[in-house]
């Protein structure tokens, strides 16, 4: 029987690619990696900081394959290899379904979907036994989302993109699962809970998560360096639920 050793938590010497890095959770999941001995590449279409150290360190929009492709490529000749990548770049803005334009379903499609499959197809060749890929869905995948039906509808997309790519890819020995963030304030969690509580839509969002308190986004970056390295092994197909319980009351709200 294998022993647990301490080191199994470092990413000592491993390759980690992370999407929309820039600020929020990618940030934090970076900067995690990156004290954990990872060797950390980023992307975002704001200029990532350069706090991380993260090489290759690109301005680009995950929606663009020709971008993306020349990040790949970048990463392939700064490591030759990826040994975890986490999808963590996504968005949406509010409105109801009906007031929602065909340009503005397809970039959320886009934004939360498709940019997704681009990535893992451009960095896929590069990854190997041992790999592991974590896209960041959304609590919103599990619920009714009034108000962000077709983004939650593409995370729940990407929980089910999860699902069989871990089937397809674990013959090669790559993990693949999910990370379901609530409540973990950043300025994207904040801009969307304060279009709402504008009286946008007839319902408002969880205040108060059954912990009784709101997340920090390193409690995504803990989940997430669970999920990369070899405490995980044996993990794929599957999604960590970082939302202080949310997912778990349904439709129970712990009152103030
Ligand atoms: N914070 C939460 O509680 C929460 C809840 C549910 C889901 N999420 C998901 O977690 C992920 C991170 O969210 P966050 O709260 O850190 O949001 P955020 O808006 O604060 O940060 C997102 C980062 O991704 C980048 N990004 C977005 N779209 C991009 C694109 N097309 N190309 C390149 N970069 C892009 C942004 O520039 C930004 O730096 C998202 O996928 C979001 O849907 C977060």
């Amino acid at each position: 029987m294998a022993a647990i050793s301490p080191d199994g938590i470092l990413l000592t010497g491993r390759v980690a690619v992370v999407t929309g890095a820039a600020r929020g959770l990618g940030h934090a999941i970076a900067a995690a990696f990156a004290d954990f001995g990872a060797h950390v590449a980023v992307c975002d279409r704001d200029t990532p900081p350069g706090d991380i150290g993260a090489e290759p360190a690109m301005t680009l929009d995950v929606r663009d394959q020709v971008a993306v492709g020349v990040f790949a490529e970048a990463v392939r000749e700064r490591w030759g290899r990826v040994d975890v990548l986490v999808n963590n770049a996504g968005g949406t803005f509010c409105a109801a379904f009906a007031d929602t334009s065909v340009r503005g379903e397809r970039t959320l499609v886009e934004e939360n979907f498709t940019q997704v499959t681009g990535m893992i197809r451009h960095l896929l060749p590069l990854m190997g036994e041992g790999a592991s890929i974590i896209n960041v869905t959304s609590s919103e995948a599990h619920q009714a989302a009034p108000g962000f039906a077709v983004y939650a509808a593409m995370k729940a997309a990407l929980e089910s993109l999860t699902r069989s790519l871990a089937l397809e890819l674990a013959p090669r020995g790559i993990r693949v699962n999910a990370i379901a963030p609530d409540a973990l304030p950043t300025e994207g969690e904040l801009q969307m809970r304060e279009l709402v509580q504008e009286g946008t839509l007839p319902y408002e969002p969880v205040r108060l998560p059954p912990l009784g308190r709101l997340g920090e986004p390193s409690d995504a970056a803990r989940a997430a360096l669970f999920l990369a390295g070899d405490l995980a092994r044996f993990v794929t197909g599957t999604t960590v639920h970082v939302d202080g319980g949310i997912h778990a009351a349904g439709g129970w709200r712990r009152t103030p």
